[in-house]
């Protein structure tokens, strides 16, 4: 029986060890180990055995059957490391591989472009101002020499909310704001962005609501030229190094004497186009030197210094730097139109 009880558990060995998945493991236990396994079977046949040996064999028995469990237990930690080995390989991630492309959306072209205009102005030393967009009639209109009957206000019929109060025109109440919030200090640089109201039946070429940046310089000495190359480096730095400008006498109740400004056509280059009806110039904004009487209601002494200002629509800067025909698609949300614009 010794014999037999040897070469079972040389058989067993040999089972465990050459198993490759936890199920053939676990019926191999059940085999060899279990209630109704080869070794139990062993062990019931000892009583029948020769009383002298039976010690002897008992005790080999027990000693095979832990053996075996301890061997079971080693090929249990074996299989369960392959697996897991298996399990890495197969979920391995590479990392080289190209991801999967997803949508990160941009800027609007109106922030965009109100952005850069910023950071021309910036980089001259402008600060950024800005006002309200619920207004007094006072600050609007008053302040910057339009008083109730000036014929001016034709232009901006607007919303009012009070008979004093209104959806601001334009951002040039934000030269009065920024002169008072600033007094004494010299000189004043500041740029306002922001949205303005007018009472606009919508079109390709009219909208009730678009935007403007308002430009204001105060200072002693403070020149038309100043104005002229300031605009000049604007300019070039928003529609190219080659752009030129040209100032044409206009009238703004707010500024003496006042300009409109163009820029040489950014289609054509100044030859003449569709673009630019053909005259090679495109108008971009208004300017001048700001009234004395401005300047007394921001706080200043005219007497003592001299300023310019300056207001553009960036609505048109976009749409002349871009190409674009029509005011209404900066309110529509069309992605085909705004995804073009990074
Ligand atoms: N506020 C004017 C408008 O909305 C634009 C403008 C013209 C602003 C001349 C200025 C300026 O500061 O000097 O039409």
């Amino acid at each position: 029986m010794e014999e037999q009880i040897l070469l079972l558990k040389q058989e067993a060995i040999n089972a465990f060890s050459a198993a490759t998945k936890m199920e053939e493991l676990e019926s191999l236990k059940a085999k060899y180990l279990g209630r109704k396994g080869q070794l139990n079977s062993l062990l019931k046949r000892l009583p029948t055995m020769p009383q002298e040996v039976r010690p002897t064999l008992g005790k080999l028995l027990n000693q095979v059957k832990s053996d075996l469990e301890n061997v079971f237990e080693e090929q249990t930690a074996r299989l369960r490391r392959a697996e897991l080995q298996a399990k890495l390989e197969s979920e391995k991630i590479d990392i080289t591989m190209p991801g999967l492309p997803f949508d990160a959306g941009n800027r609007h072209v109106l922030t965009a472009i109100t952005q850069e205009i910023i950071d021309i102005f910036s980089g001259m030393g402008f600060e950024i101002a800005e006002g309200p967009e619920v207004e007094t009639d006072q600050n609007n209109f008053v302040a910057l020499n339009i008083p109730k009957d000036h014929p001016a206000r034709d232009m901006q019929q607007t919303f009012y909310i009070t008979s004093e109060i209104l959806l601001r025109t334009h951002t040039s109440p934000v030269q009065i704001r920024g002169m008072r919030a600033r007094y004494p200090r010299l000189p004043v640089r500041l740029i306002a962005p922001g949205t303005v109201y007018r009472r606009d039946q919508a079109d390709a070429r009219h909208s009730p609501i678009f935007h403007q940046v308002e430009g204001l310089a105060i200072g002693e000495g403070v020149r038309f030229s100043d104005l002229k190359g300031t605009l000049l480096v604007f300019a070039r730095r928003m529609f190219g190094p080659d752009t030129v400008i040209r100032m044409r006498p206009s009238y703004f109740p707010f500024t003496e004497p006042s300009a409109e400004v163009d820029v040489s056509c950014t289609v054509c280059k100044g030859k003449g186009c569709r673009t630019c009806g053909g005259s090679g110039w495109l108008e971009i904004l208004g300017s001048g030197m700001v009234h004395p009487s401005v300047i007394r209601n921001g706080g200043y002494d005219p007497e003592r210094v001299t300023g310019f200002a300056f207001g553009m629509g960036v609505e048109r800067i976009a749409m002349l730097k871009y190409g674009i025909d029509d005011l209404r698609l900066f309110l529509l949300n069309d992605i085909r139109f705004l995804s073009q614009f990074h």
